[in-house]
């Protein structure tokens, strides 16, 4: 028996460490979970992405009473962006959450499927997406690369 041990890098900054685009899109990431659509959670979650031409998008995550149609915002966000701008790639994808009636933001970490997601647009752009994850501290993790979040991926139907 031999044993594998993955390692992964998370940078965790504080709000000044942040660059102004960075903050930006945190901004505007908490800026669209205000739209969610979340009655069943209650979670209310936010997502921006900025493409390598410099636009920037928005989405929240959308639920429905059948639990498992509802979209995760990055999810919709991606596919979105994916659809209307498949020329130019995602770059750096903010993600928040903020709880129904709370003032605090809530900590979040994209779930599998968003992780699968995620590891399919950087590989159709050949390109790693830097996530920005908003922590209850204020604090924000940055990620570079889904691989650091996706140890082991499926990418390769041949391997
Ligand atoms: N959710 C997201 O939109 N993104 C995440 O990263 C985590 C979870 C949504 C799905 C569902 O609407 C609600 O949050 C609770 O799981």
């Amino acid at each position: 028996m031999k044993k594998i041990n993955l390692s992964t890098e998370i940078e965790e900054l504080l709000p000044e460490e942040l660059s102004t685009m960075e903050k930006l899109l945190i901004d505007r990431a908490k800026e669209v979970s205000k739209r969610a659509y979340a009655p069943y959670s209650g979670f209310h979650v936010g997502a921006a992405v900025l493409l390598e031409n410099g636009e920037i998008l928005q989405s929240s995550n959308q639920e429905n009473v059948s639990f498992p149609t509802g979209v995760c915002a990055e999810r919709l966000l991606l596919g979105y962006a994916g659809a209307n701008h498949p020329d130019s790639p995602p770059t750096m994808l903010a993600i928040v959450a903020q709880r129904a009636g709370e003032e605090i933001w809530a900590g979040v970490s994209p779930c599998g499927v968003c992780r699968q997601t995620i590891n399919e647009v950087e590989n159709r752009f050949e390109k790693p997406i830097t996530m920005l994850i908003l922590c209850s501290n204020g604090n924000v993790m940055r990620i570079k690369g889904i691989a650091n979040l996706l140890p082991l991926k499926f990418d390769d139907l041949n391997s």
